[in-house]
């Protein structure tokens, strides 16, 4: 953050410090403080057992929000191609099995397309900024592309190496960190939530009041409640 006062603290719904790191510098001249989950010691992680990337990014938002009690941001991606039916979807990080390594997903994929001519594929990132009190706003993206034969590229993660994007005519492997988060499905989600960050923060204050409120018309009832 700049030299501005913080007026909120964001909490990102992650340990990983790279993505919260990049998230931290998207929103680095706005007044909110963003902090992760490393900045809190264990806390239980929610099931992400939803059948869409919104229900899952919301689950990993609205659970961190409410055991903080502060606002939290989740995001929720995967891989959708079109010669499967949209697999594998919101399973991608656990395709080939619940332990699947980065490789074992590309390997799964490659034999699954074996004999398609049709590869194209997209993948897809949801936000959700939630507060503990329920509400949330989304922000999705896509990116489109195509699967190659075989890895290409040693950058990135995930299905990066078989990730071809032909307007760059490379895959997201062979691509740097910020050219691939230029044209990304991150990186356009995460560019979204940052041309609307000034409401973001007006929302913010307004369900802060709510908050507020309520907490003012318990301690009155609770209080009334005493006086018996
Ligand atoms: P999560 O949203 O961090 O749970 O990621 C879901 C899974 O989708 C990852 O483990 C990857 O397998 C895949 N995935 C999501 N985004 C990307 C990406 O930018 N590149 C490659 N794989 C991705």
């Amino acid at each position: 953050m700049s030299d501005k006062v913080a007026e909120h603290i964001l909490v990102i719904a992650t340990r990983n410090r790279g993505k919260s790191a990049e998230i931290k510098e998207m929103l680095a001249d706005f007044p909110v403080l963003v902090k992760d989950l490393n900045d809190f010691g264990p806390i239980p992680e929610p099931v992400e057992d939803g059948k869409t990337f919104e229900e899952n990014a919301y689950k990993k938002a609205s659970f961190t929000a409410k055991i903080l009690g502060l606002p939290a941001l989740a995001d929720d991606s995967g891989l959708l191609v079109d010669a499967l039916k949209g697999a594998p979807g919101v399973y991608s990080a656990r395709y080939a099995g619940p332990h699947a390594t980065d490789r074992d997903n590309n390997e799964k994929l490659l034999k699954a397309l074996e004999g398609h001519t049709n590869r194209r594929a997209r993948f897809c990132c949801v936000l959700s900024l939630a507060v503990a009190s329920g509400p949330a706003l989304t922000y999705e993206a896509f990116c489109e592309g195509e699967i190659l034969d075989s890895p290409r590229g040693a950058n990135g993660f995930g299905y990066d190496p078989l990730f071809f994007y032909p307007l760059e005519g490379k895959t997201f492997a062979e691509m740097s960190l910020s050219e691939k988060l230029r044209v990304s499905h991150r990186g356009q989600a995460l560019g979204e939530l940052k041309r609307e960050f000034e409401k973001v923060l007006k929302w913010l204050g307004q369900r802060q009041a709510e908050e507020n409120m309520r907490r003012g018309a318990n301690e009155i009832c609770m209080g009334g409640h005493g006086d018996h």
